[in-house]
């Protein structure tokens, strides 16, 4: 039967995705020691979550006014740590939790992003998931030894070929390859290890590769692009999509175009989960929802929205009145999030929107659209997004860590396994198996590859 699928959107940073959430009084604020990751980890795992995604930006926001002072000062998302390092603490304190993190396609080289996510997997013996993301703004570039980031749609084109070079190196060792027979002394059979060879566009990589298979073959690969080529991107490589839908009818609108998108490749769109962007305050009753509500909604600045729509749209927004319209030229050369950018023109219905607009029609800085309420609420808002085929199921961001996990775990979690949306417990070890998703064949994606050129 088809179920729920819950990701919890992690931060290795001061914050959670809501940049003001560190002033929340039941916020931890040791949000860089080992036991804030273990904690966590352990309150998803006892709530029977898929996985724990952390995201990652390789620069602090800085974009606003070309300078660091203010992020540093209001705490806007200036600590961030290396996700994959986290990520093994939380695996050490967990069994059963999928270990998903964030990294770019633009500034490593395939094989070194393979090598570590192999490992991971192997240390993690098949829990861990990379979400591949394409870097989108200077601050990034500057740190990683360049002048400007790429443009949107060569990222993609460059993306796409990290991905064969990647999977080409998972592809190395034959699921057989390996006998380690002490008696005659053969540890791997020659012909089933493979070089791989790859002179392409962007990238040279040789092998053969270092890091045998995992019990899930490979990790799970999440994408979340939203414009049209990142959409391909992701349909062609995806285990695990994350959207952000406005509305029901556009979320099932786009859920099934994507999934034809993903049968367009030869691929089986059941085997294709998508998630949707969640929000939730949730609490015994619906009164007690509320007035956990009013202390986040008292959170965010005003600062904080312009600090973080100047880093995603890689546009300084100091440049302007919060009143004064972006131009034609201003609204073209915002390189970042292009489809931050076309939902706040769509939203508002405005061509030429202000900063005010933008914080208005983006929630950037807030929390955007909270689902408030009791038990029944939540569940029933979820149930219905699942079983109307909006979503596959929900990566659900967090006010303030742990609180926010701790109360999701235990005001709706059981509510969805009391209806028999979500699972009772853990189908296996891995996450593969956890997500209802067979192992990967060696060579399969060399198919589907072809078929999307
Ligand atoms: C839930 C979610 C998490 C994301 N996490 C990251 C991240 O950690 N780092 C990043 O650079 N982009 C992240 N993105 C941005 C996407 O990778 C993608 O660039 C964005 O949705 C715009 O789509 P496009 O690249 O097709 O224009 C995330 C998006 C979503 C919806």
């Amino acid at each position: 039967m088809r179920q729920v699928t819950l990701v919890a959107f992690l931060q290795a940073q001061n914050c959670t995705n809501l940049a003001s959430s560190w002033r929340h009084p039941d916020s931890r604020t040791d949000t860089w020691s080992p036991d804030y990751y273990r904690h966590i980890g352990r309150v998803l795992e006892h709530g029977k979550f898929h996985l724990g995604f952390f995201d990652d930006r390789l620069s602090m926001p800085d974009m606003y006014g070309r300078n660091h002072a203010h992020t540093v000062q209001h705490g806007i998302r200036c600590v961030k740590m290396d996700a994959v390092t986290v990520l093994t603490v939380m695996g050490m304190a967990t069994e059963r939790l999928g270990l998903g993190a964030t990294y770019s396609t633009s500034y490593y080289e395939p094989f070194h992003v393979a090598r570590l996510f192999a490992t991971l997997d192997l240390m993690t013996e098949g829990r861990a998931a990379w979400n591949v993301v394409t870097s989108l703004n200077d601050g990034e570039a500057q740190n990683m030894g360049h002048d400007e980031v790429v443009e949107h749609d060569l990222r993609y084109d460059r993306a796409d070929e990290f991905m064969e070079v990647v999977f080409g190196h998972w592809d190395t060792w034959e699921d057989d390859a390996i006998v380690q027979d002490q008696a005659t002394g053969l540890f791997a059979h020659p012909e089933k290890v493979h070089r791989l060879d790859h002179e392409g566009r962007f990238f040279r990589s040789r092998g053969p590769f270092t890091v045998p298979r995992s019990a899930q073959g490979h990790p799970v690969i999440i994408q979340a692009g939203q414009s049209g080529r990142g959409i391909r991107f992701g349909a062609l490589w995806g285990d695990l999509i994350f959207v952000v839908y406005p509305n029901m009818a556009v979320a099932q609108r786009e859920y099934a175009a994507f999934k034809e998108v993903v049968a367009g490749y030869g691929r089986d769109p059941q085997q294709v989960i998508i998630t949707q962007l969640i929000n939730a305050v949730p609490a015994a009753t619906r009164t007690e929802a509320e007035d956990k509500w009013a202390v986040i909604a008292k959170l965010p600045l005003e600062v904080d929205a312009l600090s973080l729509l100047s880093e995603a749209l890689n546009f300084d927004f100091a440049t302007k009145g919060m009143d004064e319209p972006f131009t034609d030229e201003e609204m073209a050369s915002m390189s970042g999030l292009q489809t931050l950018r076309d939902r706040v023109v769509r939203a508002s219905g405005i061509k030429n929107p202000t900063a005010r607009d933008f914080i208005h029609f983006s929630g950037r800085g807030r929390v955007h659209d909270p689902i408030v309420g009791g038990p029944k609420e939540v569940a029933d808002r979820l149930e219905q997004w699942f079983v109307e085929r909006a979503c596959d199921g929900f990566v659900v961001s967090a006010t303030h860590v742990p609180g926010a996990y701790e109360d999701f775990v235990r005001f709706v979690v059981p509510e969805l396994q009391r209806r028999g949306l979500f699972r009772t417990d853990y189908a296996g070890k891995t996450l593969r198996e956890n997500l209802g998703l067979p192992v990967p064949q060696v060579g399969a994606w060399r198919r589907t590859r072809a078929m999307a050129r």
